[in-house]
């Protein structure tokens, strides 16, 4: 199955790759659902709406500041390199993630379609302006912008609408392309999911890599079984 996939890689002249907390995981950040997954130890609802923040902004920003501190000692794994590595192939080449790490741009990557946000963004919730910020820990919980609003994380919450553009930006990526990796994804998470069978309608060919079976697994046309980090060196380079 890895020949097969390869092969089709190799013939496609566009790619999309659309990744999710598994692609991580090998970096020592923790994913949503699996074991020891963020979500088994803490309520979303209680952390990641905007209501919870509304509740209580200082809870929110304890549990963003930690996972920053975590995501600033981890390092991109060879999953992230291959992915850069392939973007360079001179193939056209998009990478939509859902994660909010940055380990994809630290791996070199450069098109990227954050569809979750951004963990090293700010936004004030007064004027709307938004300025990166890499400080852990932060001095201060909530942080303020100048113009003295509250700041909030750069990412998607629970129930609020991605980024306008980017989605139609992605289905129409995914629709040109000749293969969709999909990778580290429980394709649990709507729109982003969607986006898969969007490319099985368009024709194209969807290689999923897991270390489990997800409600796609049966769609895609190859689904291979392991760590991101030892299959796609495999699939972008043979090794
Ligand atoms: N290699 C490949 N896949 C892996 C690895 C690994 N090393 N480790 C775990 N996985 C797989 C798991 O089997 C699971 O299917 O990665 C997936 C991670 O799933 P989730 O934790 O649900 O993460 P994700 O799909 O990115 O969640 C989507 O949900 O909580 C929200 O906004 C958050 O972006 C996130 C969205």
């Amino acid at each position: 199955m890895i020949e097969q996939a390869r092969q089709w890689l190799q013939e496609a002249t566009s790619i999309v790759a659309l990744t999710g907390a598994g692609i991580s995981a090998e970096s020592g950040v923790p994913t949503f659902r699996g074991d020891g997954g963020l979500w088994r130890n803490f309520k979303p609802e209680e952390l990641a709406t905007p209501e919870a923040f509304a509740r209580d902004p200082k809870l929110v920003w304890e549990w963003y500041d930690w996972r920053r501190g975590l995501i600033a000692e981890a390092k991109p794994n060879p999953g992230h390199t291959a992915l850069a590595k392939l973007e360079r192939s001179g193939r056209e080449m998009t990478l939509v993630t859902q994660n909010v790490d940055g380990l994809h741009d630290r791996a070199g990557s450069y098109r990227i379609l954050k569809l979750h946000g951004d963990i090293w963004r700010f936004r004030c919730t007064t004027c709307g302006s938004e300025w990166p910020d890499r400080r852990t820990p932060l001095p201060k919980l909530p942080p303020k912008c100048q113009c003295g609003g509250i700041a909030r994380p750069g990412v998607v919450w629970f129930g609020e609408p991605l980024p306008p553009g980017l989605f139609a930006e992605a289905q129409h990526a995914v629709e040109s392309a000749g293969v969709l990796l999909v990778v580290g994804t429980s394709a649990a998470v709507y729109p982003a999911a969607s986006l898969i069978p969007v490319a099985k309608r368009a024709g194209c060919k969807v290689i999923e890599v897991n270390t489990e079976d997800t409600p796609m697994s049966e769609i895609a046309d190859c689904s291979l079984r392991g760590q991101s980090g030892e299959i796609l060196p495999q699939l972008v380079d043979g090794r």
